[in-house]
């Protein structure tokens, strides 16, 4: 274990015109497991969220609700930071870019790129979609439903020409191709990365870092007709939470470079190609990784509010649960590829993985300790091959999860967990203990000892994913606040200890209207 690294991670922070739905809990849930396990694992974790307040798509948004914009802003930025409470995320910041903290980084950047040669001013004539507040090129541009030319993610396009300042990207395209070679981890997953590399071997043009013909900005210092380009802008973010400009800071020295930025497939370009060109230019070490994960649908079909289909997590929270929701959220899809949330689906693991498998482990075990060893942790005698064998494979599943989370295979991780889930489920019917009570009792004491104390590492290796529950499992372990981490894994549990009557963790999911 490295205890004390430090570790810096982050989501991307949220546009601010709409409110938050699944996909945004889903990348921060991931970055939450992650925080969450490096914790456990004695790392000095820094998980940043936040919002995206900036930019024409935003003011449009103020526009329509007819509030200015940074009230505006002030409110649906609330909707995310009370969607981290409800789905407990552990983010030790939550960034707004309309923070003056920010405006102050975005400009250190913007002043840095300039005096290296890199910023210029021109004109930029070209299509631009405000949805994705993005500048396409004709040759991207695809046929939409109307005959009319749209962006290829489908959003819709319009001409723009101003006067604007450009970032040389065209000039940085072999650094970012050494990058890509010399760093075969920075772009994840791996056909994620192939992507990013053909598209900069496809060539580079220089990319328009300002706009005039709109406000809701950072101002580019010296210059009051243009306001920063919002992705410089939001980007800038990951800087500006480690304690951008002053590099001296020792919050900066601790978190920067990060370790990892979490994103969605959608904006896996900003984040592998700009943001890496941005900082090599200024001359700020980069980011170890980032990894793009894919898109949700809801019963197959494409998420959007044209359809009325978004899928709020609050309203998940409250109808299957809120670690219900975690859980199923990491392990029903391959972390990288696109998934779907079906409800079926999601009562099959909250009733099966949940509670027959884990929950019932945990209940049965526990009650008969409760009852047949005077609700105390029992004497354990010689461990048995099958013994050992159980206590082996859960020692080595922190190993494998250990490995499965830096890699960001969440639902693998979760996978491993389950496989001594499993084993023990296993165990105890091939044991026995309910016949050993009367053939030989100091045999079913061992193995309820050897139960138990399987049951208090698989509390410590969901504890990332559901942490609510693992702590309620470790709670009827009495196992102590500070042995709730992976340095206490290898500890065992103390014969003699009393333990209450054990209450269910992971309740079945009824459906109301089977039932009525
Ligand atoms: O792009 N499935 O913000 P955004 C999975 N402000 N993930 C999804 C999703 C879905 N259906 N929908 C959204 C922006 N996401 C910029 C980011 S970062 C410097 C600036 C998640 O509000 C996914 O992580 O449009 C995606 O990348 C992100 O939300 C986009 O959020
Ligand atoms: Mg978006």
């Amino acid at each position: 274990m490295s205890a004390g690294q430090n570790f810096y991670i982050t989501t991307p922070i949220y546009y601010v015109n709409d409110k938050p739905h699944i996909g945004h809990a889903y990348t921060s849930l991931a970055c939450d497991v992650l925080a969450r396990f490096k914790r456990m694992d004695g790392y000095n974790v820094h998980f940043l969220t936040g919002t995206d307040e900036h930019g024409q798509k935003v003011e449009q948004s103020a526009e329509k609700a007819g509030i200015d914009p940074q009230k505006f802003t002030d409110n649906v930025s609330q909707n995310f930071r009370d969607l981290a409470k409800a789905m407990n995320f552990s983010n030790d910041d939550f960034i707004r870019t309309t923070e003056e903290r920010h405006k102050e980084a975005c400009q250190a950047i913007w002043n840095k790129l300039v005096e290296t040669g890199d910023i210029y001013l021109g004109a930029y004539a070209g299509w631009y979609a405000i949805r994705d507040e993005a500048f396409y090129t004709e040759t991207e541009l695809v046929d939409g439903p109307n005959g009319n030319k749209i962006a290829p993610t489908g959003a819709e396009v319009e001409w723009l020409e101003e006067p604007s300042y450009f970032f040389k990207l065209s000039a940085w395209e072999d650094k970012l191709l050494e990058l890509y070679e010399s760093n075969p981890d920075f772009i994840a997953p791996k056909s994620r990365r192939n992507e990013v590399l053909s598209f900069v071997k496809g060539g580079l043009k220089d990319l328009s870092v300002s706009r005039t013909t709109f406000s809701w900005g950072v101002p580019v210092p010296n210059d009051d007709d243009h306001i920063m380009y919002v992705w410089l802008d939001a980007l800038t973010n990951y800087l500006t939470a480690a304690g951008y400009p002053d590099m001296e800071k020792q919050s900066f020295k601790d978190f920067w470079p990060a370790s990892l930025h979490m994103v969605g497939k959608d904006i896996l370009r900003f984040h592998a190609v700009y943001w890496p060109a941005f900082l090599m230019a200024a001359d700020i070490p980069l980011p170890e990784r980032v990894f793009a994960h894919g898109w949700w649908t809801n019963e197959g079909q494409k998420i959007s509010k044209s359809l009325g289909n978004v899928i709020d997590p609050l309203d998940l929270i409250e109808k299957y649960g809120l670690d219900q929701t975690r859980y199923f959220l990491m392990r029903e899809v391959p972390f990288g590829n696109d998934g779907d949330f079906a409800h079926e689906a999601m009562v099959g693991r909250m009733n099966t993985d949940l509670a027959n498998d884990i929950g019932n482990l945990c209940q049965r075990v526990m009650s008969m300790i409760f009852k047949n060893c005077d609700a105390q942790f029992p004497e354990f005698g010689d461990f048995t091959d099958e013994d050992k064998a159980l206590m082996t494979m859960a020692d080595e599943a922190l190993v494998k999860t250990r490995d499965l989370i830096n890699q960001q295979s969440f639902h693998k991780a979760l996978e491993a967990i389950w496989a001594v889930v499993g084993e023990a489920n296993r165990y105890v019917d091939a044991q026995a203990p309910w016949a050993l009570r009367k053939t030989d009792i100091d045999r079913m004491k061992t193995v309820l000892y050897v139960l138990a104390d399987t049951i208090r590492k698989l509390g410590l290796l969901i504890r990332p994913f559901m942490p609510e529950s693992a702590d309620k499992m470790l709670d009827l372990l009495q196992v102590s606040e500070n042995s709730r981490d992976f340095s206490a894994y290898g500890e065992v549990l103390k014969s003699g200890v009393a333990i209450e009557k054990p209450v269910g963790i992971f309740p079945r999911f009824v459906d109301e209207e089977a039932d009525a």
